[in-house]
């Protein structure tokens, strides 16, 4: 089977400081893989890395067999930032962080359609808060603004998703159905 993301020799960093050395990673379709490593080791410089969002020095990254330019995302990819670095008083609500995940689609237009608003909708009650669609996501528990997160990264039916410590805030159970939405989310969208 031909791996769906390739990081190929990867050396990336910040000012003058490498954070990461010639690193590799295979992703294959249908896998489910962690990434362990101390505090301040990399991991989510590499997730970054992937995303474009931190240029590399040296290395590739191929997705779907296509080399991508270097700074640019994988055109499929849903992401889950780490709570911890996110600017929380940003005053939107849950849904429509939520929708933001699906602009991608329709090139960026600023307006949200129905479909747009029932999938988000869709989403925030599989990842099980519903209820707090409308209030503003500053308000919200850490373990609830991960899951407005989760269902963002999901809504834009995406072919790889990285998530960086999405159930750091979440108690054991909602780990649980957590790790198993994204799962049920690719057979959904295969059925269809
Ligand atoms: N924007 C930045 N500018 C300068 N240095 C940075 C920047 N972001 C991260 N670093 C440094 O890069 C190293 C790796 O950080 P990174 O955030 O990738 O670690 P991590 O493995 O995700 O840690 P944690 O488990 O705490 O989230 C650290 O030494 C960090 O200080
Ligand atoms: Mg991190």
């Amino acid at each position: 089977m031909e791996p769906i993301l390739e990081v190929r020799n990867l050396t990336c960093g910040f000012q003058t400081q490498a954070v990461l050395k010639n690193v590799d990673l295979l992703l294959y379709p249908g896998q489910l893989s962690g990434l362990v490593g101390p505090s301040g080791s990399g991991k989510t410089t590499l997730i970054k890395a992937i995303l474009g969002l931190v240029h590399p020095w040296a290395g590739e990254i191929w997705f779907q067999g296509k080399r991508l330019k270097p700074g640019t995302a994988p055109p499929k990819v849903g992401y889950v930032p780490q709570v911890e670095t996110v600017d929380w008083n940003f005053p939107v609500t849950a849904q429509e962080v939520v929708m933001m995940g699906r602009y991608r689609k329709k090139q960026f237009l600023p307006w949200t359609s129905r479909h747009d608003r029932i999938a988000a909708k869709a989403l925030l009650e599989r990842v099980g808060i519903a209820h707090v669609a409308h209030r503003p996501i500053g308000e919200l528990s850490g373990g609830q603004q991960q899951r407005v997160f989760i269902a963002r990264a999901l809504v834009g039916e995406p072919e790889i998703v990285l998530l960086d410590e999405p159930t750091s805030s979440s108690d054991l159970r909602v780990q649980h159905e957590l790790l198993h939405v994204g799962a049920s989310n690719k057979k959904r969208s295969d059925q269809q």
